[in-house]
């Protein structure tokens, strides 16, 4: 008689969404975009493509920002990051105290995260180790109004074909939407004010492609035809009723875009000028 062990065979399914690979916040000031992100967060300059003055990407393991200079956009919510080491990136904050006044730059430990807010008021939540990552943006996550979690559930799991499910306890009820192997991109009910939407995006890596362009096309929701690898969607609606329940631009690229899986390079942030080890500049997450 075979004896055979019980595994929930369900944690191991992959969604259509095989990684939310970039969040784009433009901002004013490069110089004070990289002492947050890169002196302060400890990420790494995108040393391959680059845009002069005009633009900044910042590699966070599989996961980048990109910065584009313009008026300073505001995420509505709050974007998760994991660092290597939480006490490493308090002793890097400790170097930006200072040149960040004046800013908006703020930090506060809490229980199992460091709570920054960016020079432009970004709310952004450092992780030791976790969600499967030592290094990466494992979660956004979106104010919306209420009654809407279950309609966005609806459109993900309707439309993009990724696994998300509304949950409703201490943490408040949400559409939890997965993305990639540890990524969530989370839609939070609240009765506080939403700020207009202001134009920030994420791009997301699908396997199928033209499926939710049809769906989408369909409703007239496609905004941008960019190429051939790569259009745009911004309302989130109701697929059942077509009511639009919020807004936030996706940047969707085929597997055959030529960054998907694209080698981004990381370096390690405890590497410094004053504690130098040979062979230890790069990080692998
Ligand atoms: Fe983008």
């Amino acid at each position: 008689m075979s004896h055979k062990r019980a595994f929930d065979r369900t944690e191991e399914d992959f969604g259509n969404v095989l990684n939310m690979e970039h969040i784009n916040l433009t901002v004013p000031d490069q110089q004070v975009a990289a002492l947050f992100y890169v002196s302060g967060l400890g990420f790494t300059r995108d040393p391959f493509i680059d845009f002069g003055t005009f633009n900044m990407w910042i590699n966070v393991g599989e996961q980048q920002f990109h910065l584009p200079k313009r008026d300073a956009q505001k995420f509505r919510g709050h974007i998760g990051v994991v660092v290597p080491d939480l006490d490493d990136l308090k002793r890097r904050l400790d170097f930006i105290d200072r040149p960040m006044q004046g800013t908006e730059f703020s930090r506060e430990e809490k229980n199992d995260h460091i709570a920054l807010r960016c020079p432009w008021g970004n709310d952004i939540r450092a992780y030791g180790p976790g969600f499967g990552t030592s290094l990466g943006i494992p979660f956004a996550s979106l104010d919306v109004p209420r009654d809407t979690a279950d309609g966005i559930t609806r459109f993900y799991n309707d439309l993009l074909e990724t696994p998300a499910a509304t949950r409703d306890d201490d943490g408040g009820k949400r559409a939890e939407v997965t993305m990639g192997a540890n990524q969530r991109l989370i839609f939070k009910e609240t009765d506080d004010e939403i700020p207009d939407y202001d134009g920030h995006h994420l791009a997301i890596y699908v396997a199928n492609f033209s499926g939710p362009h049809a769906a989408l096309e369909e409703r007239g929701l496609i905004t941008e035809e960019s190429d051939q690898h790569q259009y745009r969607f911004q309302d989130i609606v109701d697929p059942s009723s077509g009511e639009r329940l919020t807004e936030i631009e996706h940047e969707v690229r085929s597997l055959h875009h030529p960054m998907f899986k694209r080698n981004l390079v990381n370096r390690n942030p405890a590497q410094s000028f004053r504690n130098y080890t040979q062979g230890h500049d790069v990080f692998v997450p």
